[in-house]
């Protein structure tokens, strides 16, 4: 079965043609189909890297490998891991600092085995370990496509890890216990739908690369998808639990929120998320984001996360007389240290938007201020991913315009964000979720 192609290719077929030639014509036909199959040739090249560029942007490589937007697949994006920082390789076809003279075997070494030209070790910041499932063909197509891309005569900064991290050596160990090398089997009792699925979440789109729980080693552990901490971030259960994951989400809400990074009364996307569907699941297909739907439902479902919640994430919720309830109130807005209290903290700044009642502005339209009820992050059993959209806001492209969200690290103390998410967790959301100054000053 096919799994890797998301356009056929059409070979035109020449023998059906000459036989219509008269005879007289011989002469003339090899000129003719020689014409022909060149306009052919370019037009099966064209498709190519048109295959080429919607698999790139599943796999989403410009999101690691781009750190100016004016000069995409340079590289140069730092990893800030615990030991030192190192910096993604530039990618576009320069010949000196990018990956021009490598040749196609060298370009499917390093993209699915994590070997560079020289025989060295790739750190695994390189998500080799989900592309070493690509057919060769989806590799090429994508190499034809950074071939098209314009050069960028410029190396991408050294990494600056210590001892013994800068052993590049070291790598092959951390392989021998966290790379299996292997490419995606079909599994012939399932569907072409869910085998599509599982090669685009798994292979190409490489989504456990963040949801799925690491080692010791920070090798993926074997509870796929049941969520992970990233930095500040918690990229959530995804499996089909139906209180830690997303079992309750229906087919639609998963494609709407892949699509367009909003499935209202359900979750938004920002952060990590909200630059996955911005550089890559925005531009994938129905079909196809179907296909990762129908995937997702059965994986098997796990249980992390839920940290004693009884509905999830996305069940929370009612609304508040925040109003009339800050009217009765004697106006002692200030609290504790100078601290306005969270119900003044939310009128002042988020009810223009959310609402007075957290209700949001536009129902299910696209471009809605979302309601903070019924939303995962709100209703999520810690605090963190709301104070990171507090503090940073949130900024996606989207098919039908920018949705932004101003970011407030600017106006709010640590003391002031603390406050205002204790009080969207309880009026709005999970109440057990909380936080405090010292670990907002910590997320900053
Ligand atoms: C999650 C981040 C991430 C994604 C996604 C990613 N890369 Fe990388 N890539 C890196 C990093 C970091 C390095 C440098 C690793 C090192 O120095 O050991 C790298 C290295 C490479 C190299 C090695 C070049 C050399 O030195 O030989 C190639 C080729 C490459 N990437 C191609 C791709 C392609 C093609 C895609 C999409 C299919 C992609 N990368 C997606 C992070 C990423
Ligand atoms: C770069 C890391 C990263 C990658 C890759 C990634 N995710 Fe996420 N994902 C996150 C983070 C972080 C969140 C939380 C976002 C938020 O709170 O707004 C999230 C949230 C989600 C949610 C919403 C869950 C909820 O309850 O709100 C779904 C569904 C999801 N991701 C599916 C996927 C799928 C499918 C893929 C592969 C196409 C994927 N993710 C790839 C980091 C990532
Ligand atoms: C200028 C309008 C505006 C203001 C003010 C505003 N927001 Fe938002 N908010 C948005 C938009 C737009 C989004 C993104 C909607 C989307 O993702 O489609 C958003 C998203 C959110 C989300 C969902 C994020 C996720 O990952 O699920 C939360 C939670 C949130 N806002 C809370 C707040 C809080 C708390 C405040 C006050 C500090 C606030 N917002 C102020 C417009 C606003």
């Amino acid at each position: 079965m096919k799994t890797n192609s998301n356009t056929t290719h059409q070979r035109p077929r020449f023998g059906a043609l000459r036989k219509w030639l008269p005879a007289g014509a011989l002469a003339l036909s090899g000129l003719f189909t020689g014409a022909l199959a060149h306009a052919a040739a370019s037009s099966a090249d064209a498709s190519l890297v048109k295959r080429g560029e919607y698999l790139a942007r599943a796999a989403d490589c410009i999101a690691c490998h781009t750190s100016n937007k004016a000069q995409p697949y340079a590289g140069g994006v730092p990893f800030n891991l615990p030991f030192g920082t190192i910096y993604s390789t530039n990618i576009t076809p320069d010949k000196t600092y990018g990956i021009g003279s490598l040749s196609d075997a060298d370009f499917i070494g390093a993209v699915r085995e994590g070997k560079s030209k020289d025989g060295k070790r790739l750190y695994p910041a390189m998500p080799y370990t989900s592309y070493t499932q690509l057919t060769d063909d989806d590799i090429l197509a994508i190499r034809a496509y950074l071939r098209t891309i314009a050069p960028v005569g410029k190396p991408a900064p050294a990494n600056t890890l210590g001892f013994p991290f800068n052993q590049r050596w070291a790598m092959v160990f951390w392989n021998l216990f966290n790379f299996d090398s292997g490419r995606f089997q079909p599994d012939p009792a399932k569907s072409a739908e869910w085998n599509r699925g599982a090669y685009l979440v798994g292979a190409l789109a490489h989504c456990q690369e963040c949801h799925t729980p690491r080692n010791f080693m920070q090798g993926l552990s074997s509870k796929s998808l049941a969520g992970a901490q990233l930095g500040n971030w918690t990229a959530y259960n995804v499996t089909p639990d139906p209180v830690a994951g997303i079992g309750g989400w229906s087919d639609a809400e998963l494609i709407a929120y892949l699509r367009d990074g909003a499935a209202p009364g359900v979750a938004n996307a920002a952060g990590p998320m909200a630059e996955v569907v911005e550089n890559s699941t925005r531009f994938l297909s129905d079909q196809d984001l179907k296909a990762m739907a129908t995937y997702l439902r059965t994986v098997p479902a796990q249980s992390n996360g839920a940290q004693g919640a009884n509905q999830p994430r996305y069940g929370w919720g009612s609304p508040i007389q925040s109003v009339t309830a800050l009217r009765s109130q004697p106006l002692t807005v200030l609290g504790g240290g100078g601290v306005a209290d969270g119900r003044t903290l939310y009128n002042a700044n988020c009810a223009s938007c959310h609402g007075w009642q957290g209700t949001g502005v536009g129902g299910k339209d696209a471009g809605a201020y979302p309601s903070l009820m019924h939303n995962s992050s709100v209703g999520a059993p810690n605090a963190d991913n709301l104070t990171m959209v507090v503090l940073h806001g949130v900024s996606r492209e989207t098919n039908h315009g920018h949705m932004s969200m101003p970011a407030f690290e600017g106006e709010l103390s640590d003391a002031e964000v603390a406050t205002l998410v204790n009080f969207v967790t309880t009026q709005f959301g999970n109440p057990a979720a909380t936080t405090d100054a010292a670990k907002v000053a910590k997320m900053r």
